[in-house]
């Protein structure tokens, strides 16, 4: 009786799995005749209601049948689960020959293409790149460059202050004396300085409330005129070719004496329509000087031994003269279509 049974089971198992196309339904049979509540469970559960000297024999014709099911189940299963794996390697094959996505990849603004091409020029002179804080205190961004509260130079930048002696720095010239007082050895220094400043500017063509200076500052004995007109003609001619030649106007600036204005000839081969020197023939580009003796004063230095120059780029100026910008506005309101002509194709 029992015996028939799991022959008609065995039967029926045999049939479900011949006709099963996926694991997933195999393992729904599996569920059915195989777990906790599933059919040869039950067939165990009936083992209690027979006479104890049955019981074995019966239980050897469960086990044997769960046992034969298990096993038409497993070897089904591996080769369901074999062809389902090919299906899947055939159906994601990678064509390793179709060519890849040009993905755009992210670029330098012009601006900081230019600043470090600067600062490729001076590091191989043996300059340390500095950077500052841009909420700057009073004290480093006007008093110690010669500039005390009252002075007529600070008419000459309009700030935006935060507090009485906090602001936002109007010029990188500020770590001039911070470089020097951080140097508590006092020995010489060769320092250049990037950053963002800021002014009270109504932004139109040519000026921005917010640009950007590059600081640099040389200290040592016998640093002269000749030094700061040696280094600025290596620089015009680094970054606007062999043939460039500088001039140097004097000028003032109240943490230099002397102080002077640079320009550079211009490529224009004296045009007198040119746009950009105006027919003069001449571009500014930057102003400098040689640090006055009461800023190596104020931040520690000897000026009986110490002397210097400095240097101050403005970026944003070079890099419009560099690229031709005609608007300063352009280096800043993030227009993709500016920028991207910048993007290095892969
Ligand atoms: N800080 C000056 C400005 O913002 C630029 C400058 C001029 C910097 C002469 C210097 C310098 O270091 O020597 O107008």
């Amino acid at each position: 009786m029992l015996k028939e049974k799991l022959e008609t089971l065995k039967q029926e198992v045999q049939q479900k799995v011949d006709k099963v196309t996926s694991s997933l339904e195999l393992s729904d049979i599996r569920n059915e005749y195989l777990s906790k509540k599933g059919v040869m469970s039950s067939f165990m559960m009936e083992l209690k209601n027979v006479a104890n000297d049955q019981k074995p024999i019966m239980g050897q014709m469960i086990n044997e049948t769960k046992n034969f099911i298990s096993n038409l189940i497993d070897s089904r299963m591996k080769e369901l689960q074999d062809i389902e794996l090919e299906n899947k390697l055939k159906e994601e094959k990678i064509d390793i020959t179709l060519s890849g996505y040009n993905f755009k990849s992210a670029s330098k603004h012009p601006m900081n293409i230019v600043v470090d091409d600067i600062i490729n020029i001076f590091v191989p002179l043996g300059y340390s790149v500095v950077e500052g804080p841009e909420v700057e205190t009073d004290k480093y961004n006007f008093e110690y460059l010669n500039i005390p509260k009252n002075h007529p130079a600070r008419a000459m930048q309009d700030t935006f202050y935060i507090t009485e002696n906090l602001l936002l720095r109007t010029q990188t010239s500020g770590l001039q004396a911070r470089a020097m007082q951080a140097n508590t050895l006092k020995t010489p220094l060769k320092i250049i300085c990037p950053g963002k400043v800021y002014r009270r500017d109504d932004d139109d063509a040519t000026h921005s409330h917010q640009f950007m200076q590059i600081e640099t500052l040389v200290v040592g004995e016998h640093v002269t005129l000749a030094d700061l007109k040696g280094t600025l003609d290596l620089v015009a001619k680094k970054m606007f070719g062999e043939k460039r030649e500088i001039r140097l106007r004097s000028s003032y600036f109240p943490f230099t004496e002397p102080s002077v204005e640079v320009d550079v000839s211009c490529s224009c081969n004296n045009n007198k329509t040119c746009p950009v020197c105006k027919g003069t023939g001449w571009i500014e580009i930057l102003g400098a000087g040689m640090v006055h003796p009461n800023v190596l004063k104020m931040s520690g230095y000897d000026p009986n031994i110490y002397s210097g120059f400095a240097i101050g780029f403005g970026v944003d100026r070079i890099t419009m003269l560099k690229y031709g910008f005609d608007d300063i506005r352009n280096l800043y309101n993030n227009d993709l279509r500016v920028i991207s002509q910048f993007v290095k194709e892969r």
